[in-house]
């Protein structure tokens, strides 16, 4: 059974761009609800190891150094069969490719800054939630 709930992070393009708040309604207006957030800076070591998985690719040092580059916001979203609706929402990683009205069609300007992160399975969204957040963290 799929499960309710993925992690998202509004990755530090999307910040400067000031689309927090465009990002966030848009989540909102999809029929996610929030059960955990904050504002914050991963450091590059916390990005090594959030995309561990990613750490034999060639575009590693890249995207931990992106990621580390300045303020995000990480969230634990909450919806029925939310890690498939929510990849749904975001689109494809390659903003070039991904479908009109998703969140990076709109707000990502590449491959490597595309705006949003959202988790791959329910395995990862697990993991993921539990890197970002304490269980006094979420609501
Ligand atoms: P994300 O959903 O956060 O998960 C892994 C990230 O790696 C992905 O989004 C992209 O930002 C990044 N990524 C994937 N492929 C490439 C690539 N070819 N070059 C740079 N970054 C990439």
């Amino acid at each position: 059974m799929a499960g309710n709930k993925t992690l998202t992070m509004i990755k530090p393009d999307a910040v400067k761009k000031n689309a927090i708040g465009g990002i966030l309604k848009m989540i909102n207006d999809a029929g996610f609800t929030i059960h955990a957030m904050k504002y914050t800076q991963l450091t590059k070591a916390q990005a090594e190891l959030f995309y561990e998985v990613h750490k034999e690719r060639p575009f590693y040092g890249e995207l931990t150094e992106f990621m580390s580059s300045g303020p995000i916001v990480a969230a634990i979203l909450e919806k029925d069969n939310a890690v498939e609706d929510f990849r749904k929402l975001i689109g494809a990683t390659n903003p070039a490719e991904a479908a009109e009205g998703t969140i990076r069609k709109i707000y990502a300007s590449s491959i490597g800054e595309n705006a949003v992160h959202g988790s791959d399975s329910d395995e990862n969204a697990k993991i993921e939630g539990d890197f970002h957040f304490s269980a006094c963290e979420r609501f």
